[in-house]
């Protein structure tokens, strides 16, 4: 989603993420993104997908099925990182982006299930129903979401990981990348390091085809 006054709301956060990280000059331990495996043997030279998503954004969301249907019918040729982008006017978009993170660490396994759980019941946590609670209060009903996913056994690792500095670096971290990456609404994509137009709208499995195909022809000459 994507509207002037927006786009002015981003750009000033942004301003204030460039403020922030110039205190900050260290470069990741790791580059941003969770890794997605697809079907198929690996191509020493795949199409580069990168996708970026608000796991409580209903465009995200919608764009994700299209997205995975495309990646199962070109397998290996092929490769999809998704990076997190925690939208400021998306309530609960950083928690939900912090739990994926925490999810990455403590059960890489369980990233893309808890993904789509969120993309599920995303009404659970969007907006409007969520207004009058307490940050607390969310904190915790999305400990005992992402626990669903990540395994009960690692509750305890969990809650402590919300309190660890690190996990909210990572997620601050994830939203300046994106957005330096010149992506300012979710779903936004990125083929071999082109910014697809069109951010903010999901691409149905046709569009995927129509991008694709002429990317996997070329790769064969
Ligand atoms: C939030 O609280 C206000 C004021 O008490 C109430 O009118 C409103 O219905 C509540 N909203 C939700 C979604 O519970
Ligand atoms: C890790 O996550 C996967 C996918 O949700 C789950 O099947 C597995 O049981 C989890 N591992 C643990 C130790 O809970």
């Amino acid at each position: 989603m994507m509207n002037p006054l927006r786009v002015v709301i981003i750009t000033t956060v942004v301003a204030f993420f460039v403020i922030i990280s110039n205190a900050q000059p260290l470069p990741p331990a790791r580059p941003d993104g969770f890794v997605y495996t697809n079907v198929g043997r690996v191509d020493p030279n795949p199409v580069a997908i990168e996708a970026f998503l608000d796991p409580v954004c209903p465009d995200s969301r919608d764009s994700w099925a299209p997205l995975k249907l495309a990646m199962s019918h070109y397998g290996s040729r092929v490769s999809l990182l998704v990076h997190l982008l925690p939208l400021p006017y998306h309530d609960n978009a950083y928690v939900a982006s912090r739990s994926l993170h925490i999810a990455n660490l403590l059960n890489s396994s369980s990233t893309f299930p808890l993904l789509e759980q969120f993309f599920k019941y995303q009404d659970k946590f969007y907006n409007d129903q969520t207004k009058n609670l307490s940050k607390a209060f969310i904190v915790k009903e999305v400990i005992d979401f992402a626990t669903l996913a990540v395994g009960n056994s690692l509750q305890p690792q969990f809650q402590a990981a919300f309190s660890d500095i690190r996990t909210d670096l990572k997620t601050r971290m994830s939203f300046e990348f994106s957005t330096s990456r010149g992506i300012y609404g979710a779903p936004g994509f990125i083929v071999n390091g082109f910014v697809l137009p069109g951010v903010g709208s999901p691409i149905d499995y046709n569009g995927w085809r129509k991008i694709i195909d002429p990317l996997v022809a070329m790769k064969r000459m």
